[in-house]
């Protein structure tokens, strides 16, 4: 197998797969820290919609055919140096617009009513009292709760368009022109702390736009069924499993529509946790009868291993052997074109459809392979967000442990062993120790509510006391956030009697383990991981 240039399923210009690709809602970001989450909603309201970089352009969007353009909030001021503005052409493609904060005001701007910068700035919550409801606030009360961020203010709106509220520091909190198809919120309804958001965003789509809401991510399951079939012909595809939801999601996916032309590859490092190597070939070789290459490389990688501490070389060296064992598996199928892989949408977003928020993503995943491999992608998933991408997985059947599976960094528990080699020993306690805490919070009911929870094992011992002995043994940390992203987290407030259950059967069950402390670091300043 030579190794060269890669051919995306689907470019980054062209429209990231609406699945019944009839209904479209163009969200364009200007940076707001909310951007994602407009999308979201209205794909919650069931209507497709696509996020794209604010300087994408009129015609870009047009070539969408969207029902309506929102645009969201952003940090800059309108009339900051190099801020962003509107394309004006976006008004002239007969189809409804709304601007929500920044985009509010840059609609107020552009069509001459009356934006400035406030002594006072608002933020968080506030009262909004409507005065006409209009269609864009129609069924929700007089008096109600929003959420704001903005320190630009909008005083006045555009002649000839109509104010429909104002909040504690805004004059006009809301303007619409039904006549021009021109809308505008100063407050975000994407976010959960305005009550009626949902019902505005659902105005807008329903009742302004026209859209039918007749996209779920269940939809998606047929529509990509076909475009596989379409893109892989009668050709054989390969995919990496790494035992996580996305790349499963993506196998199921393939395989529905390609049957036993794909082969999927899973290559076992044994730094996986307890028995999910297992889950993995019981669910896809046994249940889903999808041809499955099992590689038990456990020893090759421990090899490997042998002496490293240093938490980026054991990285670079996981990463390197994972490539090594799939290229020559891949190397003895036969007529392989096509590379199946579970990029999300997110991923898309970050990696260039972003306009400038700061967000740096620190993954360096195993499961990644190298740029030049000559293959073509297949990315059923590249138009889906997480959530989706695990409903998508339940409705295909996934098992429920599948699917909601925590994320788990390529690299492993190999990673967690810190300040230490990755030895089969250390990697035992360690997994035998995570195996309590998984199972005392799924117990406990938490366990979908935990971004990430795990074992930490610190390369130190401490002395102890079990029995009447003197122990000197290895410490445990456990390690559990919640997040939305991974970019921040909060160390989850786990009950204390959860805890001391936790505690007292790790070091009961492992005689390795003296001590078992808790990890209450949220990020920044921490990182999830030790490594
Ligand atoms: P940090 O530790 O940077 O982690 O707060 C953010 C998210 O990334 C995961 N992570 C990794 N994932 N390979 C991966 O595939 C890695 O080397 C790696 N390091 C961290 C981490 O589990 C968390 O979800």
């Amino acid at each position: 197998m030579s190794l060269t240039s890669a051919t995306p399923a689907t470019g980054s210009s062209a429209p990231a797969a609406g699945p019944t690709a009839t209904e479209e809602i163009v969200v364009l970001d200007f940076g707001g820290q909310y951007s994602q989450l407009i999308a979201r909603r209205v794909r919650e309201c069931g209507v497709f919609s696509e996020l794209l970089p604010h300087h994408v352009g009129a015609a870009e969007v047009a070539r969408r055919r969207p029902k309506g353009v929102i645009l969201s909030g952003g940090p800059a001021s309108v009339y900051a140096e190099g801020a962003p503005k509107l394309d004006k052409e976006l008004l002239a493609l007969g189809v409804p617009v709304l601007g929500i904060c920044y985009g509010m005001q840059l609609l107020v701007l552009e069509l001459g009513g009356r934006v400035e910068g406030a002594e006072v700035g608002e933020f968080g919550r506030s009262r909004l009292t409507v005065r006409e409801h209009g269609r864009l606030l129609a069924g929700t009360p007089d008096e109600q709760t929003c959420w704001m961020s903005h320190r630009d203010t909008v005083f006045a709106p555009p002649r000839g368009y109509e104010a429909l509220a104002a909040s504690t520091a805004s004059p006009v909190a809301a303007f619409e022109s039904v006549e021009r198809g021109v809308y505008g919120i100063q407050f975000h309804p994407e976010v959960v702390h305005t009550p009626y958001g949902n019902q505005v965003l659902t105005n807008f789509l329903e009742d302004i736009c026209g859209c039918e809401r007749t996209w779920s991510a269940a939809s998606v399951i047929e529509d990509q069924i076909e475009r596989i079939r379409a893109q892989v012909g009668d050709g054989h595809a390969i995919c990496g499993l790494s035992g996580g939801v996305d790349s499963s999601v993506a196998a199921l996916l393939v395989h529905r529509a390609i049957g036993d032309r794909l082969t999927c590859v899973f290559v076992d490092h044994g730094l996986m946790r307890k028995n999910e190597g297992q889950q993995v070939i019981s669910a896809f070789r046994d249940h889903f009868k999808v041809p499955l290459v099992a590689v038990d490389a456990e020893e090759r990688f421990l090899s490997r291993l042998a002496g490293v501490i240093e938490p980026e070389e054991k990285r670079k060296r996981i990463g390197a052997e994972f490539i090594r064992v799939f290229e020559e598996e891949a190397a003895r199928l036969e007529d392989v074109s096509f590379l199946v892989q579970g990029t999300l949408y997110s991923d898309v977003i970050e990696s260039g459809g972003g306009t400038g928020t700061a967000t740096i993503k620190s993954h360096h995943n195993v499961g990644g392979l190298p740029e030049d491999l000559e293959f073509s992608l297949v990315e059923p998933l590249r138009a889906l967000f997480k959530d989706e991408v695990r409903a998508v997985g339940a409705e295909l059947g996934l098992p429920e442990r599948l699917v909601w599976r925590q994320p788990f960094p390529g690299p492993g528990l190999a990673i967690r062993i810190v300040g230490g080699e990755a030895t089969r020993e250390k990697l035992e306690t360690l997994r035998e120790a995570d195996a309590i805490l998984q199972e005392e919070i799924r117990a406990a009911g938490l366990y979908r509510e935990l971004w990430q929870s795990f074992c930490v094992l610190p390369d130190i011992r401490t002395v102890g006391v079990q029995g009447d002995e003197r122990t000197y043994a290895n410490v445990i940390v456990i390690r559990a956030v919640t997040s939305d992203d991974a970019m921040t987290a909060d160390w989850a407030r786990l009950p204390y009697d959860l805890l001391e259950q936790i505690a007292s059967r790790i070091t009961g069950e492992i005689r390795a383990v003296g001590r078992v402390v808790l990890d209450i670091t949220s990020k920044p300043p921490g990182t999830i991981e030790w490594e």
